[in-house]
C-alpha cells in the first residue's frame, strides 16, 4: 500500500505541530498534500503562520499552507492562550518562517484538491475546529463523498468538557461546523479527550525527546514543558496531553487504537452544553452509528512511534 493522501487541517498548538511533524516525519505511510490553516488556539493570523514554522522546523519548505477561515461558521471565536501561550507556540525560540502563505483560500485548496485527486484517495486531518471542513462541504457538496475518510481530534464522552463543563474545545469553537460534518456521512474516526487524556508526555518520555539532541527534539521537548503546566495543575495529570498527534499516529498504526462505532451528535441549541458530543457508548438508542469513536491507546507503542519518527527529522532529499 502506497503513502495515504491527506490535508492536515489544523490550528497550532503546540500539540498540533507535534502532530504535523509526525506526519511530515512518515512519508512512507502519509503524503502531506497541504496543509490549511483554522482560527481557534489563536486567531487565523498566528495559526497560519505557525504552521508555516512547524514546515520549516521539519525541512519541509515544500509544503503549502493555505489560510482558511478566521471565524466560526455563526458565533463569535473562542481561543486558548491560556493553554497554549500568546504565539499559540510558545515554549521554543523558532526563527520567523520564510515560507510563503498560499495565495489561494484554505477552503478552496480543500475543494480543489478533493475535485482534482481521484474519489476516496484523500483524507483529511482536521486538529482544530471544523470550521474550513464544513465550509469547503457547503460551498461545493460534490467533494462530500469523495473524502476518503476524516479522522478528527474532537469531542469527549467519559472526560467530559475542557473548555466549559460539557464540551472539548474544538467542537465548541464551531458546534455548527462539527454538525455539519457528523451528519455527512462520511467515515469519521474521532479521537476524543477519553484517548487523548492518556497521551501523557511524562518527564521520561519529554526526556527522550531531548536526547534525540536534533532541532525538533529540543523545540518538541520544550514545547511539551510549557504546555504541560495548564494541564499538571488542572487535572493532576502527569504531563501534557498529545491531543493532536494521536490523529497522525493513527493513519501510521491503527493498532495503537481501541474503540467503538457509534452514534455521535452534537449540541448545537443548549446554552449549557453547547458543543457537546453526545455519543451513544453503551448503544442505548437506535441512532445510526456515524463515528468511530476512541477510548484507547497502547501509550508506550505511541511514544515510541512519535520518539522514533521525530527522531527522523529533517528528512534527507526532501526540502
Ligand atoms: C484540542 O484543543 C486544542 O487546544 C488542542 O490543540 C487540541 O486540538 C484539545 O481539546
Ligand atoms: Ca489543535
Amino acid at each position: 500500500m502506497g503513502a495515504q493522501k491527506i490535508i492536515i487541517d489544523t490550528d497550532p498548538g503546540q500539540d498540533d505541530a507535534v502532530a504535523i511533524l509526525l506526519a511530515l516525519a512518515s512519508p512512507d505511510e502519509i503524503e502531506v498534500l497541504g496543509i490549511t490553516a483554522v482560527a481557534g488556539n489563536v486567531p487565523l493570523s498566528l495559526t497560519e503562520k505557525n504552521a508555516r514554522i512547524v514546515c520549516e522546523l521539519a525541512g519541509r519548505s515544500d509544503i503549502g499552507v493555505y489560510a482558511g477561515c478566521a471565524h466560526p461558521l455563526k458565533r463569535k471565536l473562542v481561543t486558548a492562550e491560556h493553554v497554549h501561550g500568546k504565539t499559540g507556540l510558545d515554549g521554543p525560540k523558532l526563527p520567523e518562517p520564510k515560507i510563503k502563505l498560499q495565495e489561494k483560500h484554505g477552503v478552496d485548496f480543500i475543494i480543489d484538491t478533493l475535485m482534482q485527486e481521484p474519489a476516496n484517495s484523500v483524507s483529511l486531518c482536521p486538529l482544530g475546529p471544523l470550521t474550513n471542513i464544513a465550509t469547503a462541504m457547503l460551498k461545493e457538496p460534490r467533494i462530500t463523498p469523495r473524502i476518503k475518510q476524516i479522522v478528527l481530534m474532537g469531542g469527549a464522552y467519559f472526560e467530559v468538557g475542557n473548555i466549559t463543563p460539557a464540551a472539548e474545545f474544538n467542537i465548541f469553537v464551531d458546534p455548527d461546523a462539527a454538525k455539519i460534518v457528523f451528519a455527512s456521512g462520511i467515515e469519521i474516526v474521532v479521537m476524543p479527550l477519553d484517548v487523548t487524556h492518556k497521551a501523557l508526555v511524562t518527564t521520561q518520555r519529554n526526556e527522550a525527546f531531548r536526547q534525540l539532541k536534533t532541532p525538533v527534539g529540543a523545540a518538541v521537548a520544550e514545547m511539551t514543558d510549557f504546555f504541560e503546566r495548564f494541564d499538571k495543575e488542572k487535572y493532576g495529570s502527569a504531563g501534557a496531553p498529545l491531543h493532536d498527534p494521536c490523529v497522525t499516529a493513527y493513519l501510521i498504526d491503527p493498532t495503537i487504537f481501541s474503540g467503538r462505532k457509534i452514534n455521535v451528535e452534537i449540541e448545537t441549541e443548549s446554552e449549557l452544553t453547547l458543543g457537546m458530543t453526545v455519543a451513544d457508548w453503551w448503544r442505548v438508542t437506535d441512532r445510526e452509528a456515524n463515528a468511530f469513536f476512541i477510548g484507547n491507546l497502547d501509550a508506550n507503542k505511541f511514544f515510541s512511534l512519535l520518539t522514533n519518527r521525530l527522531g527522523r527529522l529533517p528528512l534527507n532529499g526532501i526540502s
